[in-house]
């Protein structure tokens, strides 16, 4: 099961950089996400590692074999680098039937036929399209032509499989299913996993580590949770998480025991286990809307903006001198129009960012005074 190693790695289109001397390593097993805004460099990335698009400067390793290499001019083909695709704009073949479009591979790599049935018919199963296993592409709808790429690729159980917003023509409801099926799957199969997607749930709840990027530029590259608790800068930290952080500007003043924070008519004391510098006394402050609570001897007063329950928790925002702030609680509450409540500021992971680089300086808590 082969690791995969870029180095360095750019590809300019013309003057345009697409991708921004991008470092980064895919362990054995993983299943990581490229994630970030349409057009960041996504797709020319995995292009890059299978083969399908030339890197203007770097080094591709897969395994112990260096693929792709600038200086030296080493570029092996697509099909000698050992992975499966399942790209946006899959193709079935429109002649085949949707069995044979999914036997097709297996046959080419000489399968036997009982194999190959037994084959067919767990990735049928898998993919809910058993009923479709005599029609053509042409019969189908989009989101089942869809699965039936998806079954096509997973059938010969490549060792690097990688996927290109490979659900994105599917509904809401199958798509949550088959990002369960292929969490599944990865665990099952051994498999490398290498994921695009500009859906940012979908980065969080399937891989192991996200590769983060913006305008062709690594932002971060770490576990979704640390992605989402420890964000490296603003950017990061808005991209992740739905409802968004909170961002609010605060003067800090450092004390004795800690930095006050003065934003919104609140002053309150922030703390952190690590050692930091501040640049200045501008900073904003990152608080996530879980963070940010709703409670009856909350030390803010505030007043209820708008309330949205959606069943299990619900999503409030607070009106707090002029600005308007995320909370979300569990369970289902509704709170009147304008109605007075109290918040406070709980948990260990309140970020400060700084406002001139948008780098994270600081993870803490915060205690309103
Ligand atoms: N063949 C190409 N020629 C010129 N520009 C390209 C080409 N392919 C991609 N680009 C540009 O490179 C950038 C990154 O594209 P892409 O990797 O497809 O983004 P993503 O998959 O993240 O949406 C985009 O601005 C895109 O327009
Ligand atoms: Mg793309």
């Amino acid at each position: 099961m082969p690791e995969i190693r870029l180095e360095h790695v750019s590809k300019r289109f013309d003057k345009f950089v697409a991708v921004d001397d991008l470092n980064l390593h895919i362990n054995e097993h993983d299943f990581i996400t490229l994630l970030g805004p349409s057009g960041c460099g996504k797709t020319t990335t995995l292009r890059m590692i299978a083969g399908l698009e030339t890197p203007t400067e770097g080094r591709i390793t897969i395994g112990d074999k260096v693929v792709f290499d600038a200086e030296t001019g080493v570029n092996i083909s697509p099909a000698k680098r050992d992975i499966g695709f399942l790209f946006q704009n899959y193709a079935l073949w429109p002649h085949m039937t949707v069995y044979d479009n999914i036997a097709f591979g297996l046959e080419n790599l000489k399968w036997k036929k009982d194999d190959i049935k037994a084959r067919v018919d767990e990735m049928l199963k898998m993919l809910k399209i058993e009923e479709f296993v005599a029609r053509y592409p042409a019969e189908l709808s989009g989101g089942q032509q869809q699965r039936v790429a998806i079954a096509r690729t997973l059938a010969p159980k490549p060792q690097v499989l990688f996927m290109d917003e490979p659900l994105s023509n599917l509904d809401a409801k199958l798509r949550s299913e088959m990002r369960t099926e292929l969490k599944r799957l990865h665990s099952d199969s051994n498999s490398t996993f290498v994921y695009v997607t500009h859906d940012q749930l979908e980065a969080m709840t399937l891989a192991t580590k996200i590769c983060l990027m913006e305008k062709g530029v690594l932002q971060q590259y770490d576990p979704p949770l640390t992605v989402y608790a420890k964000p490296a800068n603003l950017f990061v930290a808005d991209f992740v998480g739905n409802p968004t952080m909170n961002f609010i500007k605060a003067k800090a003043t450092p004390q004795n025991d800690g930095v006050m924070m003065d934003f919104l008519g609140v002053k309150a004391l922030f703390k952190s286990k690590e050692s930091f510098a501040l640049e200045g006394p501008d900073v904003i402050l990152g608080i996530r809307p879980e963070f940010f609570t709703i409670c009856e001897d909350g030390r803010i007063h505030a007043t209820a903006y708008s309330t949205l329950p959606a069943g299990m928790e619900t999503t409030v925002k607070v009106h707090l001198n002029g600005e308007l702030i995320s909370s979300v609680v569990f369970g289902a509450i509704d709170f009147k129009v304008d109605q007075p409540i109290r918040c406070d500021i709980v948990g260990g992971e309140i970020c400060v960012f700084d406002p001139k680089s948008t780098k994270r300086l600081a993870i803490g808590s915060l205690s309103v005074c």
